[in-house]
């Protein structure tokens, strides 16, 4: 496979508002700096722009400050900073977006909440990532944006600035519409017309979100099943009927796994290392695990881990409901939690972490190194999502072993496959209902087979055989790329 590009490459430019390893508050990070290196190995030649948040340390990325600063044609020239680079170990090429506007606590809001002008800075963002790639970057045939941050590039690339031939749109999260006030359009210095129901307008206020639905030249989601949910009601969030409509450049691509940093085989974070065909050293990360959250060290209890934003989508609310507390008391299972969010839902799965202090172990923060170890030393992983346009926690899960128990939504749906006992089927167990007591229900059915060692074993063994690898997704993309390239060839 090429790891260089050819002359005459495509040339795709992504616009992120957070990159692996500079900056992640969840999966958006993971699928922009993973799927960058796979279309690389396709011979795309690929620039991601980013913005240079506070905790961004240009050094220790080896990214380069440009010593002439930009300036980026808004509402107002703003002149921004561009730190130059490649995406660690790779040949794609990084650019991160210097200006005060992102010199802060925090990459969309601090302890106070959101912070009232995103729509203003991830706008430069998208402004400032056109520029680059055409005065900096060399030219570009297709700009990718992600999520509403991304939304306006689209909308400029319809309008020919930066000079690439069309745009992709990908919506990671359907829940954040990137709402903006009626005078982004003399701050952003956005055309008029596009103020309107046709244009970003929605109920009287600015969405950038829709800006790129209505723009770009293609839509995806990541999964597939999600690309169908939000052309419902219940998951279009007020988008579904333009969804609809636009339903002919709308796809749904499941994001895949960087395998590089995500394998119990090779992973440094382990306190052992593992494979399919010899579980042992599994056992080791149980027993660690067990010791670090200050769990009774019992080999034989099924032990749930969960890594996750704490937040309403991630249906933590089922666990903590009243209801099925004397349920979670009296089944005999660990759960362990690290996660942060919402302080609300944090404050109650505290409470009850310590209302069952040997049943529930609750971390919050952000803690990479532990969530490789609760990926590996839990039996069972744990993701009720109420939605979940894919998720990439339970991929990470299958690979280690660690059998996931999902409700069947999204991307959740699309990856795991519920068990069935007689035929020898399935990589996990699924929840259908969102309901507290048919989660404990799955729960209890999961812990059931977790004592049933054959059934357990080969439910490991086909979910660890599973291969999300970024490189069949990665081809979606590129097909995309070409379709555009090649609608708009007379341009
Ligand atoms: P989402 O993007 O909705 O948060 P995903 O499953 O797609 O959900 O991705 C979440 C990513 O963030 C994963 O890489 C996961 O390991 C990571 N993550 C989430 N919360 C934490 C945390 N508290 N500490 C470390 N990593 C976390
Ligand atoms: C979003 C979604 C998650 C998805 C991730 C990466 O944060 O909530 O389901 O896996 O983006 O696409």
């Amino acid at each position: 496979m090429p790891t260089t590009t050819a002359p005459g490459a495509l040339r795709v430019l992504h616009v992120a508002s957070e990159v692996e390893p500079l900056s992640k508050t969840g999966g958006l990070a993971d699928v922009a700096a993973a799927l960058p290196r796979a279309l690389v190995q396709l011979g795309v030649k690929v620039a991601v722009v980013t913005p240079r948040y506070r905790s961004v340390d240009v050094g220790r990325w080896a990214l380069a400050r440009r010593l002439r600063p930009l300036p980026v044609q808004l509402g107002h020239t703003m002149e921004v900073t561009v730190h130059e680079g490649n995406l660690p170990g790779s040949p794609v090429t990084l650019y991160a977006v210097d200006h005060p506007v992102f010199d802060r606590d925090g990459i969309y809001g601090d302890k106070h909440g959101e912070f009232g002008d995103n729509w203003l800075r991830f706008g430069l963002l998208s402004r400032a990532a056109l520029h680059i790639g055409q005065e900096l970057w060399g030219g570009v045939d297709v700009v990718h944006a992600h999520d509403w941050q991304g939304g306006l590039a689209p909308l400029w690339t319809a309008r020919g600035v930066g000079g690439a031939r069309g745009s992709v749109l990908t919506i990671h999260n359907m829940a954040f519409l990137g709402m903006a006030p009626p005078g982004l359009i003399g701050e952003l210095g956005l055309p008029p017309e596009v103020w309107s129901p046709e244009g970003l307008e929605f109920y009287g206020k600015g969405s950038l979100l829709k800006a790129g639905i209505v723009f770009a030249d293609r839509v995806t989601t990541v999964s597939p099943r999600y690309a169908r949910e939000i052309r419902t009601p219940e998951g279009g969030y007020g988008m579904d009927g333009l969804l609809r409509a636009r339903a002919g450049k709308l796809s749904g691509i499941l994001n895949g796994v960087d395998y590089q940093l995500w394998s119990p085989e090779r992973d440094p974070r382990l306190p052992a290392n593992y494979r399919a065909g010899d579980l042992a050293g599994k056992a080791l990360c149980k027993a660690a695990l067990q010791r670090e959250l200050e769990l009774p060290v019992r080999p034989d209890v099924p032990l749930f881990g969960a890594i996750s934003r704490i937040t309403d989508q991630k249906g933590w609310d089922l666990l903590v409901s009243h209801e099925v507390e004397a349920e979670l008391a009296a089944l005999d299972a660990q759960i362990v939690i690290l996660g942060s969010g919402d302080g609300g839902l944090e404050h109650r799965l505290r409470g009850l972490s310590q209302r069952l202090p040997s049943k529930l172990a609750l971390r919050t923060g952000y803690d990479d190194g532990l969530a490789h170890r609760i990926m590996a030393g839990s039996d069972l992983y744990l993701m009720p999502s109420r939605f979940e346009p894919c998720g990439l926690t339970q991929l990470y899960a299958l690979r280690y072993g660690t059998v996931p128990v999902v409700r069947a939504t999204g991307g959740l749906d699309d990856s795991v496959v519920d068990h069935d006992a007689p035929t020898g089927t399935g990589t996990g167990f699924k929840v259908h209902d969102y309901a507290p007591h048919a989660l404990l229900a799955t729960m209890r059915r999961a812990a059931a087979v977790f004592r049933q060692r054959v059934e357990l074993r080969g439910l490991i063994q086909r979910g660890m055989a599973m291969d999300f690898s970024w490189s069949a997704s990665a081809r979606r993309y590129l097909t995309l790329y070409q379709e555009i390239a090649k609608e708009k060839s007379g341009k």
